[in-house]
């Protein structure tokens, strides 16, 4: 569906020959638009002709963003912005208009605490159609040092960059195609996941849909609970720690203890919920000399407490327990015998201004100062979420139950905290708010199971709304079919490779239960209980 662009609303344009071909008037068009562009606080540096099959060079983006190129699939023209924000901050922004156009206005999110354009998010929806934009979240690479002594810097991390890239890419894409846009998606994981939601929750009109996985909200929360684990286990070397070969042994025990839960011996926890293990067997055997597949009782006792929720000083809970059933990946970045980066930058940078505080120094006293900043409100965590239901807004929520950075119990608390706020069973959240566990996903993808569900390139298996999150959410917005389940892709040799099975997750409080006939990787053997 190529569509003639909007010369018409961009007065000193040019007129077409009829001798251009629909790429070269395309081309043409794209050259122009960058002069035609008249937007307060927008200072285009370029618009670019992209073709198809482009190997990209990023020559500008920040190293710690280790993405210096992204291949494009498809002909878009590419804009890229500085749009400031305050006196003393300013976004980078890129418009990626496709030739083969859908009608549909999409942005894309951040991850971490970057700082980083994902182009790859910006190639995947463009490649799917979409006039689709990406900013740098306020600052560029990957380190929260740019916040240090900056609020505006951090306003815009918390929310503005995306709010700004809504409102300037909606009036781009206005201009760009005579259509317009007829709704408008996001879609983000993780960082991405909390900027999707605070979208909802702050500015309820900006989408149609919205596609969030693995929120980073309830986010000091997080970060206490990501500070949590080194104090827990120690650096390597101490008797608390454990190498990642001993990880290894006890994600068998917790597998040995919950895989068949579900009724199918797998790999796989369908239910994390049902699984509460007890490490106490992999206590070695007094004199054992073999300790190869056991563990000493203090390392024991440190893994079990990786399992349990994360208290404030005055009881209240922080944060949910780590999920069983992450260990191999959660083993070297979050039990890696250092402090968690984001965290400590997070105390470091924003916390208490003092780029010299070590995060080795963090206790639980350090959280209480960091929930009563909350600056912004990074937290991310407001229940009503009214406004965006009464516009008619959809959200379809997804979080990887193997995930090794951000516990997917905590998703099932924001569900619990947005259904007993506004009064709401799962049936009637059902109606614009649906949350999909997705087992066997780590952390935005890769995982053990069947986490290929289309929420990027790296995971995508197809253009199918029921094997694609974000054609699901277009089907659900503009079709009205809500989408039952989930459709995963297990993957037989990583990203892209074959597909060995397919699996339907099921919408939450529902799980999936092995009810065969047959084998496991036949998705018809599932039943959503
Ligand atoms: C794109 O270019 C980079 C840098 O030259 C190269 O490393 C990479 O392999 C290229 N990717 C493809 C798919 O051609
Ligand atoms: C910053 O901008 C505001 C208007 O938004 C203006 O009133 C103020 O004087 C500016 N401050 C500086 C330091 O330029
Ligand atoms: C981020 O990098 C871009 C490209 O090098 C640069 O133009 C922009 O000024 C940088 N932004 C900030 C906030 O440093
Ligand atoms: C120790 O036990 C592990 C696993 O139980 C086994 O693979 C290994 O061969 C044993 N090593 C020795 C020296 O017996
Ligand atoms: C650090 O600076 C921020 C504003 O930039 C302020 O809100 C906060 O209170 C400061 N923290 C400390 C410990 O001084
Ligand atoms: C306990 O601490 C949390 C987080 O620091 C705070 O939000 C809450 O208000 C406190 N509760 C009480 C009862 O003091
Ligand atoms: C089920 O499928 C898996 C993967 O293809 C295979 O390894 C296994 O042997 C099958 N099990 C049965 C009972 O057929």
């Amino acid at each position: 569906m190529t569509r003639l662009p909007a010369w018409g609303m961009l007065g000193a344009a040019s007129v077409a020959s009829a001798a251009l071909t629909s790429q070269d008037a395309f081309r043409t068009h794209c050259s122009q638009f960058a002069h035609q562009i008249d937007i307060p606080n927008v200072k285009v540096n370029m618009a670019e002709f992209v073709p198809g099959g482009t190997n990209l060079s990023l020559p500008d983006n920040a190293a710690s963003c280790n993405a210096p190129y992204q291949v494009v699939s498809v002909d878009v023209c590419r804009v890229a912005m500085a749009v400031s924000t305050s006196n003393s901050s300013e976004i980078t922004l890129e418009a990626w208009f496709p030739r083969d156009y859908q009608g549909r206005f999409l942005s894309t999110g951040n991850g971490g605490l970057s700082g980083c354009i994902q182009y790859y998010d910006l190639a995947y929806t463009a490649q799917l159609g979409f006039a689709t934009v990406g900013a740098n979240n306020g600052h560029n690479g990957t380190s929260g040092e740019p916040f240090l002594s900056h609020p505006e810097v951090l306003e815009d991390f918390v929310y503005r960059s995306l709010h700004t890239g809504v409102v300037v890419g909606k009036e781009l894409t206005q201009s760009f195609y005579e259509e317009g846009f007829k709704k408008s998606y996001y879609l983000g994981c993780s960082t991405g996941g909390r900027q999707g939601w605070k979208s909802i929750q702050k500015y309820p009109n900006d989408f149609d849909g919205v596609v969030a996985g693995a929120p980073a909200f309830n986010m000091i929360g997080l970060f206490s609970w990501s500070a949590h684990f080194y104090p827990i286990l120690g650096p390597k070397g101490s008797d608390t720690y454990l190498s990642p070969a001993e990880w290894k042994v006890v994600h068998e025990e917790i597998l040995r203890q919950c895989d068949t839960l579900d009724g199918a011996k797998d790999g796989i926890i369908e239910d994390t919920d049902l699984c509460q293990p007890i490490l106490s067997p992999l206590i070695c055997a007094p004199g054992a000399k073999n300790r190869t597949s056991c563990l000493s009782a203090t390392q024991v006792h440190a893994a079990q407490q990786v399992f349990a929720p994360l208290y404030g000083l005055n009881g209240t809970l922080l944060y949910p327990r780590m999920q069983p059933g992450s260990e191999e990946l959660a083993a070297p970045i979050m039990y890696n015998g250092q402090p968690f980066q984001y965290s400590t930058d997070w105390w470091k940078y924003v916390v208490y201004n003092d780029s010299s505080w070590q995060g080795e120094k963090w206790t639980i006293r350090d959280a209480a100062l960091a929930m009563a900043q909350n600056p912004y409100n990074i937290q991310t965590w407001d229940g009503d979420v009214s406004p965006f239901k009464k516009a008619g807004g959809r959200v379809l929520h997804y979080h990887g139950t193997q995930d090794q950075l951000i516990s997917s119990d905590n998703s099932k608390w924001y569900y619990a905290r947005v259904a007993d706020t506004m009064g709401l069973p799962p049936s009637s959240l059902d109606e614009f708010y649906r949350f999909f566990p997705i087992s066997g996903m780590g952390h935005c993808g890769g995982g053990d199971g069947a986490y290929g569900i289309g929420q990027g390139l790296s995971t995508y298996a197809g253009t199918d709304p029921e094997d694609n999150v974000l054609m699901a959410m277009v089907r659900w917005v503009e079709d009205g079919v809500a989408p039952e389940t989930v459709r995963g892709a297990k993957f037989a040799n990583g990203p892209g490779s074959e597909i060995e099975y397919r699996r339907k997750h099921c919408r939450y409080p529902r799980h999936n239960v092995f009810v065969g006939p047959g084998n496991y990787t036949d998705e018809n053997a599932w039943r959503c209980v």
